[in-house]
């Protein structure tokens, strides 16, 4: 059963007579992890600001945990762990004091809870260190570490691996896989950066001007998408297989390292399969290509520009 995280009804934003955020409809569910995509200037920084209440909601609701920010923000908030912007560091403080430092402002948190954060993020080896000393990366790092201390069931990142080399960006990933498997956070990450969230995200959510132009699982493909995929089959004989699907589906196929490969769309393969066992035709292995979080934006936003 998946239950609600973070709701936002209507959610809009008019900055003096121009309407930035048209009208947000979405819920994000707890355990999930949630990318918010879109062009440079598309909206996804304010709609953060207004989740975290550093900006005022024009009009609608952003609803955290049965709480409405606008009418009980200090409960809505305590839910939420957030970093919008540069996180507020003192480098000539070590990892561990800043944390510390952190947590006095918040009752409650423990030292046993502030350990805890080092090690989700894997800062161990370094949060002796002063943060004058660290790398872009660990200070993100350290920035998510404090941004879960108070145990937030809501973590929103504003494009957490900006500037970040590849290595950084898989442990990152990896924290973030693992906050939303076994603390069952609902993490919102921002980004223009596709590939990465391809790999970190359950469902994308993709914005544009302002408005919500789509939604894509990431990982499962829906059974009613039937746009085309590279399929291919081990199958022998090989060319009996490309016969039959050339004579029953009218499909021409190539031969690629031992496989028959062509183009179909994946709803296609049942009946493909079938006509292949009934042929006596032995199969022993079908891929079916992901259909891309890329593709599927270019699709949505129909141009080849973003960010
Ligand atoms: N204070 C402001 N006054 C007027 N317009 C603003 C203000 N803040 C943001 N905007 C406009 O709102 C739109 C959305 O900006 P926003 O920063 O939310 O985009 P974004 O999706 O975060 O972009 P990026 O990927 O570049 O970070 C832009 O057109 C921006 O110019
Ligand atoms: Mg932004």
């Amino acid at each position: 059963m998946s239950e609600t995280a973070m709701e936002l009804k209507q959610l809009k934003k008019k900055i003096g007579s121009k309407e930035i955020i048209k009208g947000l409809d979405f819920e994000i569910q707890k355990g999930e992890v949630f990318g918010f995509i879109g062009p440079n200037g598309a909206g996804k920084t304010t709609t953060i600001r207004m989740m975290v209440g550093l900006m005022g909601i024009t009009e609608g609701e952003v609803v955290i945990q049965g709480q409405s920010v606008k009418s009980n923000f200090k409960k809505a908030i305590q839910e939420v762990g957030a970093i919008v912007e540069n996180p507020e560091m003192y480098p000539f403080m070590t990892g561990m004091q800043n944390l510390k430092h952190f947590a006095r402002m918040t009752p409650g948190i423990t030292r046993e809870r502030i350990d805890e954060v080092v090690g989700l993020v894997g800062m161990e080896n370094a949060i002796k260190t002063k943060v004058g000393r660290y790398s872009l990366g660990m200070r993100q790092r350290l920035g998510i570490a404090q941004a879960l201390l108070h145990k937030p069931s809501i973590l929103i990142l504003d494009e957490p691996t900006n500037g970040l080399d590849p290595a950084g960006i898989r442990h990152i990933r990896k924290y973030i896989r693992r906050l939303a498997s076994e603390e069952n956070v609902a993490v919102i990450i921002s980004s223009h950066l596709l590939t990465e969230i391809e790999l970190m995200c359950d469902r994308i959510g993709i914005i544009k001007n302002g408005e919500m132009i789509g939604f894509e699982s990431v990982n499962e493909q829906d059974a009613d998408d039937d746009g085309s995929r590279q399929i291919a089959i081990e199958a022998e004989p090989s060319d009996k297989a490309a016969e039959l699907l050339k004579e029953r589906h009218g499909i021409d196929v190539e031969m690629k390292e031992g496989f028959v490969a062509f183009e179909a769309s994946k709803t296609f393969v049942p009946q493909i399969v079938t006509t292949l066992v009934n042929e006596e035709v032995l199969v022993y292995r079908v891929e079916v290509s992901k259909a891309s979080v890329e593709d599927k934006f270019f699709d949505m936003i129909g141009e080849n520009v973003i960010g």
